[in-house]
């Protein structure tokens, strides 16, 4: 690496929905570290969404698949990283119910290839090194109407997607428990703001509202999740990046739960408004359907101890980041369309069997 750079940082599935306001962020935070983002530009990665930052001096971008353990070794003894940012995942309920198998292969062989990687690379020392992993609330499992998900809660998760997120988390507490490996983990909730692949519910609905599709809402629309706005994801990230304690977990979330139905109808009254549609017409295209398979009830997250011992805050009111979320989309038809086109469209077909 350059001498230039004060710290050199891989991150890892930037070119997907977090990770690139992750990359984003860090590029414009931090001009004195050189940013790596390795991704294998999987249906949901897309360089597109980098583009005001893909010519800073301090980016550079390697396309590369962590399930490849001999290809991480190598990048890892070509450059000397001193910290990774892992993020690549599949990341996706829905697929992974159809297709468990894709999920234990990056998720946790891939986590593991990049463990070994840099525990071979850290050979020598780990001080001023970190091993950083992105995870989820979903290794939680479900709650009841009562209760929030704490550090302390016991991993109990349900779907082939928290499955593998929970046990790609132990894999990492193992080498940190095992050899000493510095490493730290967050789980949060669930995200939402630009470059979301329209396959996760926001997205998908602001696509289907503007195409007057069907809203397909799982079962009586009464499952709750804690919604969290992704740039508030990614400067927790960076908070526990610098200031984690090592060994230590923190949960992550946007103390703003929502029943699917009501955070639906909300969305709708918004795009009415900004279609210039007449009250209650988005709300027709709601359409019942057949719940998800294990779809856990409740997600929420209590994130006391990120804010208590390292001061994060999240910044953004729900109603108005939903609202600036469906400018973004509407202002962004072009981007929306081409990950919906027929080459997306093909991928998804050929890989997963479903469309
Ligand atoms: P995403 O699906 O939008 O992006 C995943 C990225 O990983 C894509 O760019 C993809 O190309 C890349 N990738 C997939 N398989 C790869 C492989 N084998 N090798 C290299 N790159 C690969 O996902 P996201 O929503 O941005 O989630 C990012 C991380 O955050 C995941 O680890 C996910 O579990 C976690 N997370 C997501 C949420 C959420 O609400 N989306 C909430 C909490 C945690
Ligand atoms: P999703 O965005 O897939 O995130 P996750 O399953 O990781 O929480 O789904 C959010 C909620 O919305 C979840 O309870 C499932 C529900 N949902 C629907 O009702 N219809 C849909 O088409 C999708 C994609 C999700």
């Amino acid at each position: 690496m350059d001498d230039l750079f004060m710290k050199n940082i891989l991150v890892t599935g930037g070119a997907g929905f977090i990770g690139s306001h992750v990359v984003r962020r860090f590029v414009n935070a931090y001009p004195e570290y050189r940013i790596t983002n390795l991704d294998a530009l999987t249906y949901a990665g897309n360089l597109e969404n980098l583009r005001d930052v893909e010519d800073r001096e301090n980016y550079r971008f390697v396309k590369g698949d962590i399930t490849d353990g001999e290809a991480m070794m190598a990048l890892f003894r070509e450059e000397a990283f001193d910290g990774v940012v892992h993020l690549a995942a599949e990341s996706h309920v829905d697929r992974s119910i159809a297709n468990p198998s894709a999920f234990v292969m990056t998720n946790v062989i891939g986590t593991v290839n990049l463990l070994n990687a840099a525990r071979t690379a850290w050979a020598d020392g780990f001080e001023g090194k970190l091993f950083y992993h992105i995870s989820t609330d979903e290794v939680y499992g479900t709650l009841g109407s009562d209760g929030m998900f704490t550090e302390e809660t016991a991993y109990d998760p349900h779907s082939p997607y928290s499955a593998s997120k929970a046990s790609s988390d132990h894999f990492v507490r193992a080498y940190h428990d095992t050899y000493g490996l510095p490493a730290v983990i967050s789980n949060c909730s669930n995200n939402y703001g630009s470059f979301q692949f329209p396959e996760k519910l926001i997205p998908l609905f602001i696509n289907n509202i503007c195409n007057n599709k069907p809203l397909p809402v799982y079962g009586k629309g009464e499952n709750i999740r804690d919604w969290l706005w992704v740039v508030d994801h990614a400067s927790a990230i960076d908070v526990i990046y610098h200031n984690g304690k090592q060994g230590e977990t923190y949960n992550i979330g946007g103390n703003n739960e929502w029943t699917n139905i009501a955070l639906i109808r909300l969305l709708c009254g918004i795009m009415d408004r900004k279609l210039g549609r007449s009250e209650g017409e988005s709300e027709k295209l709601i359409s019942y359907v057949t719940d998800r398979a294990g779809h856990d009830f409740r997600y929420a997250i209590d994130s006391s101890k990120l804010q208590q011992e390292l001061g994060w805050t999240p910044s953004s009111r729900f109603e108005e980041g939903l609202e600036k979320t469906v400018d973004w989309y509407l202002a962004n038809s072009e981007w929306l369309e081409r990950v919906t086109s027929k080459a997306y469209r093909r991928y998804y077909k050929e890989t997963y069997g479903i469309h």
